[in-house]
């Protein structure tokens, strides 16, 4: 199995392997895979192409190291817990050997509809056991996947299948969330119109909505696997076969197409998930994330499942049927290790202790947080409410583009400090950048976040824009993969996350590209142009201000463009993009070559405009005036 780490001296020895024989220590924790061919080199890197290989000349498939390594042993042990919506209905628990029969018969049907070895599959399901067993069959396969988030409207659907060019999607007639239906099959039908290429729909029956279905081109799933074997031979992948492509925002406007290759990502999920949560057999693990997103993918199906773990995955939401439904979960369940992100704790704590102190969650160990920085303020509560002072919060940080945790504690051996990520995983260099492409060595040092030496879970390049890979994240500091975050370290060593540099927002712990956002905004008709950016939100971490210039108002007057505005959003991104303030502007404040100044709508969003820097090259000086005039936050001049 995986190696784990029991002590401190242990962390440190650890760490030391890695970073002197990185190869030794990796190829050590790859030993506990199973694999048709080991590998001829355990890494072979250039930062600057770049070209990153790990196990090259390995031959493994990862659903064989969830299932067939692990069945003798625990083939009847839970694999997958799903707790639906609604809590009258029944919970579903799916074994290993039953999972492992599942997929290889969702496998079988993809086969049977000429899905080969490469060719992608663009998956938009709600969080229901289909969905990992879809994610699953691909892999068995060798079909590359590519999860969309259900929440992702019809055009950013629409998007994705396109940049991926996948022929066939896997989708269901709608999805619980609360007390609402999401259609998602009526969004499918919509994204289609613009994507000629898809020649089949499968089309799993959850809510039971009334749909249409297209003669020819969609199939219900139940109807898909009649009769199918419940074993699939797995195809052998080459180490760096593609296991799944995950879309994410960046700087520009068009997402990314995050690629992560099969043996890679394996052993890292693995090795991070047993060592970041500290996981014992037995135990019951529920990450709260949602599958289309990467904590999902690493940290619900596959980490998880590599380690033969009990995986909790959850279909509703933490606010229904009422705010102490997460808890409920845990009680009903036994949790022991439970995952959410900063921006759901921050909103249970606005409504309310009495959805707490009536729960046992005496079950839980570790808790963790991911996907934006942690405020003291809600460390302390969940350390204190929700742990009762007894369990260990990882604030672990790392990204889509990084596979898998990379700085977090190890639970109960690395004092944590709140709000800080503390330190580096075996594995991983981080390093401390400033402006002038220096290394700032020593701690109590602030700069840019960048990591100096290959991981075996980091992405290996952008779906079909290898160019754009080198450009985002290897060319802006020479020999180092950056991170787009700016981080602290302070006399401890330890690090803390600042947030990101670059032109991405955190909103929710939903990572969005300001540009994104905007050209939505653009589409609208009687908008000009629109400049947003973040501000900082007591819920939501960051809430999305857009700033606004109109030609002309139509007869609904500012409400009415400002309603219209967020429903272009919705439309084009999702709800979740929607802006929190919308203020109409006469202009944006431009420098003379026309490049919009958004160091100065920053502060003004966030409050402080007593300090704006040099404006002398702007073109009109008097358009900053104007704005902080009608700013929708209180200003200060
Ligand atoms: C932010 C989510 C502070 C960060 C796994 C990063 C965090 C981006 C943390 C990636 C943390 C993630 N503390 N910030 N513990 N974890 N972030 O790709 O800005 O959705 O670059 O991956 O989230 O978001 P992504």
């Amino acid at each position: 199995m995986v190696p784990k780490i029991h002590s401190l001296g242990g962390y440190i020895h650890e760490y030391q392997k890695s970073v002197t024989n990185p190869e030794a220590f990796w190829a050590e924790v790859a030993e506990g895979f199973y694999w048709h061919k080991r590998c001829d080199t355990v890494l072979e890197w250039d930062f600057k192409g770049p070209s990153i290989k790990w196990f090259a000349g390995g031959k493994l498939n990862i659903t064989e190291n969830i299932f067939e390594r692990n069945l003798y042993t625990i083939g009847n042990q839970p694999a997958l817990i799903w707790e639906p919506n609604n809590p009258n209905e029944k919970t579903r628990l799916l074994t290993y050997f039953e999972l492992y029969k599942e997929v290889n018969k969702f496998a079988n049907t993809l086969k049977q509809l000429n899905v080969k070895k490469g060719d992608r599959v663009a998956i938009y399901m709600p969080m229901i056991p289909e969905l990992t067993i879809a994610m699953l069959a691909c892999a068995r396969i060798g079909a590359v996947h590519s999860v969309v988030f259900a929440g992702f409207s019809a055009n950013s659907l629409s998007d994705r299948i396109i940049d991926a060019d996948a022929k066939i999607v896997l989708t269901a007639d709608g999805g619980f969330r609360g007390d609402k239906i999401t259609p998602l099959k009526n969004i499918v039908d919509e994204a289609l119109e613009t994507c000629p290429d898809v020649e089949k729909v499968i089309v799993y029956q959850r809510t039971n909505s009334k749909i249409n279905m297209v003669e020819g081109r969609d199939i219900w799933w139940h109807k898909a696997i009649e009769g199918m074997l419940e074993e699939c031979p797995a195809e052998e992948m080459d180490a760096e076969d593609n296991l799944f492509i995950l879309y994410t925002s960046g700087s520009t406007g068009k997402p990314k197409g995050i690629v992560h290759t099969t043996a890679g990502y394996m052993v890292y999920t693995a090795y991070t998930f047993l060592n970041v949560f500290q996981y014992n057999a037995g135990d019951v693990y529920f990450c709260t994330a949602d599958i289309g997103w990467v904590t999902g993918h690493s940290y619900i199906v596959y980490g998880p499942l590599l380690n033969g773990a009990q995986t909790l995955m959850f279909e509703g939401i933490p606010t229904w049927p009422d705010a102490g439904r997460f808890w409920d979960v845990v009680d009903k369940h036994k949790v022991n290790q439970f995952y959410t992100a900063p921006t759901a704790i921050r909103s249970l704590i606005a409504l309310g202790m009495e959805h707490i102190t009536n729960k046992d969650l005496s079950s839980l160990k570790v808790l963790g947080t991911v996907g934006e920085p942690i405020n003291e303020e809600a460390w302390h509560w969940y350390h204190d409410h929700i742990g009762r002072n007894r369990c260990p919060i990882v604030d672990t940080w790392w990204q889509t583009e990084t596979g898998g945790v990379m700085i977090s504690p190890i639970p109960g051996i690395i004092p944590t400090k709140p709000s800080f990520a503390t330190l580096p995983l075996p594995g991983i260099q981080p390093v401390i950048v400033n402006g002038d492409n220096k290394e700032l060595t020593g701690n109590s040092v602030k700069g840019n976040l960048c990591i100096k030496f290959p991981w075996p879970g980091m992405a290996r390049t952008i779906w079909g824009d290898h160019e754009r890979f080198r450009k985002t994240y290897f060319s802006t500091f020479k020999n180092l993969y950056f991170t787009g975050d700016g981080a602290q370290r302070d006399e401890d060593g330890y690090y803390r996350i600042l947030g990101r540099v670059d032109d991405v927002i955190n909103v929710s712990g939903h990572r969005l590209g300001t540009a994104e956002i905007e050209n939505a905004i653009n589409s609208h008709p009687l908008v000009n142009e629109s400049a947003v950016v973040g501000y900082p939100h007591s819920i939501k971490g960051q809430g999305i201000y857009a700033f606004v210039v109109c030609g002309e108002l139509s007869t609904g007057g500012e409400e009415g463009i400002r309603k219209s505005i967020k429903m272009a959003v919705t439309n084009m991104i999702g709800p979740f993009a929607r802006p929190d303030l919308i203020q109409l502007v006469p202009g944006l404040p431009k420098t003379r070559s026309g490049k919009i100044m958004r160091r100065i709508l920053r502060k003004v969003a966030e409050g402080d405009a007593s300090n704006l820097g040099d404006i002398t090259t702007l073109l009109d000086e008097e358009v900053v005036d104007k704005i902080i005039d009608g700013a929708l936050v209180p200003v200060k001049r």
